[in-house]
């Protein structure tokens, strides 16, 4: 019996909430709290069990503080944004509190984003005896437990790593972002990235791509980006040769995000106009559908999984773990959209796993430091089911 607070109310939030209240008997009270109060009221109002309310602004330590003392949790969830990972980690530390977060920390004035500033707080929160859970979402967070549990039942040594994200999913509007679009163009529009024999190697956005031969959502151009799950996992598989993440793109979304940058749009350095200073993004933000709204039409399927190479009792072994999540199955149980989904659902697994204690330390962690048996058990259970295979699909990588 726990009481959760989880921090922002938008398509993530949404889920981790619908899915905490689910299951009672771990989650007895539930508390979500967000800027805008409206949107907490709304997810309440979908679910059949009472949970309470609050406003905060996530940016104000304080403010995280005064509502952690009042409501007592014996977890903070934060599903806002990136930004907000700092000082909501620094309130949890002020008041003894456990963590868990699904992104990494990124500033809003610089688009890098990466552990550093987070894992700084390992002795801090070790010191206080509570615990920092990081990028228990899907990727990163479900694609970290898949490494780990091909690290621990299927591999003598890990060489090659291929995440691969694929959505390939019909919303129905010309231009919008499956998450955040702030922090969605951010990422996509910045430089690649991949590791490769003890070094990183950077390329051009969206300059390397091919296509995937996929299960259930076919074959798809992929493209590949830096995603921040490289940064822990390069750590914690001690073989590794290789890493790469690829994610998939319409042609549409591309076309769309090529001449938003062209012109400027995509910007985060504030512009002035009319005598009021506007960050670029920020006003796009503004104008782009709400990821949570485009929940009620979505249709079709994402495929997210690990291709993985190396070494299995002194033979070459492949291996193959995704899942496939369907946006209008979806949408029927939570009412939110497959993107939110996969996040949402292993937020609520990371977050039992803490409180049943299966999952404990003391100080600051990512996800595949954890056995991964008992997560992989929850995704089945849950709502996320995977699936594996010794070989990889259609088109083996290079
Ligand atoms: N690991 C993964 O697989 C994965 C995948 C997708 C997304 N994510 C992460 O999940 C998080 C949520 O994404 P989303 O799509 O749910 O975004 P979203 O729909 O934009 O929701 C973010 C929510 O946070 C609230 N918020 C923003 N700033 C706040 C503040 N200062 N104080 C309190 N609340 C604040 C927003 O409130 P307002 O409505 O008032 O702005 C909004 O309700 C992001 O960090 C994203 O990077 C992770």
């Amino acid at each position: 019996m726990s009481t959760v607070l989880i921090i922002g109310a938008g398509g993530v939030g949404g889920v981790v909430t619908h899915k905490c209240a689910q299951v009672p008997e771990v989650f007895s009270e539930i508390i979500l709290a967000s800027r805008t109060i409206e949107k907490c009221e709304t997810i309440k109002n979908q679910l059949n069990k009472p949970i309470r309310t609050a406003r905060v602004d996530a940016d104000e330590v304080e403010q995280v503080v005064a509502l952690i003392r009042n409501v007592e949790p014996d977890l903070v969830i934060n599903t806002a944004l990136p930004y907000q990972d700092l000082t909501i980690m620094e309130a949890c530390l002020r008041t003894k509190t456990d963590y868990l977060d699904t992104a990494n920390y990124e500033s809003p004035e610089a688009a890098v984003f990466c552990y550093k500033q987070q894992w700084a707080f390992h002795e801090k929160f070790k010191d206080q005896g509570i615990m920092a859970l990081l990028g228990c979402g899907f990727d990163p967070g479900v694609t970290n437990v898949f490494c780990a549990y091909a690290q621990k039942n299927h591999f003598d040594e890990i060489h090659y790593v291929d995440i691969v994200d694929c959505n390939a999913g019909e919303h129905g509007h010309p231009f919008a972002t499956n998450f955040n679009p702030e922090i969605n163009i951010r990422e996509v529009t910045g430089k690649g990235k991949y590791y490769e024999n003890g070094r990183w190697l950077e390329t051009e956005p969206l300059s390397i791509h091919r296509p995937f031969d996929l299960p259930a959502v076919g074959t798809t151009e992929m493209y590949l980006l830096y995603h921040e799950e490289m940064e822990s996992l390069v750590k914690n598989i001690p073989h590794i040769k290789r890493m790469r993440f690829w994610m998939s793109f319409s042609n549409e979304y591309l076309t769309h995000l090529r001449v938003l940058q062209n012109v400027g749009m995509t910007g985060i350095d504030p512009v002035d106009f009319e005598g009021h200073k506007i960050v670029p993004l920020q006003f796009l933000k503004r104008l782009l559908p709400d990821p949570s709204s485009l929940a009620p039409t979505y249709k079709g399927r994402t495929c997210i999984g690990c291709m993985i190479r190396g070494i299995k009792d002194a033979k070459p072994r492949e291996y193959f773990v995704y899942n496939i999540c369907d946006h209008a199955q979806c949408y029927k149980e939570v009412k939110a959209q497959a993107v939110s989904y996969t996040t949402g659902v292993p937020a609520m697994i990371g977050a039992l796993l803490m409180l049943n204690k299966t999952w404990r330390g003391k100080g600051v962690f990512n996800v595949e430091e954890f056995d991964p048996n008992s997560f992989m058990a929850c995704l089945n259970r849950y709502g996320l089911p995977w699936k594996e295979q010794l070989h990889l699909p259609g088109n083996v990588l290079a």
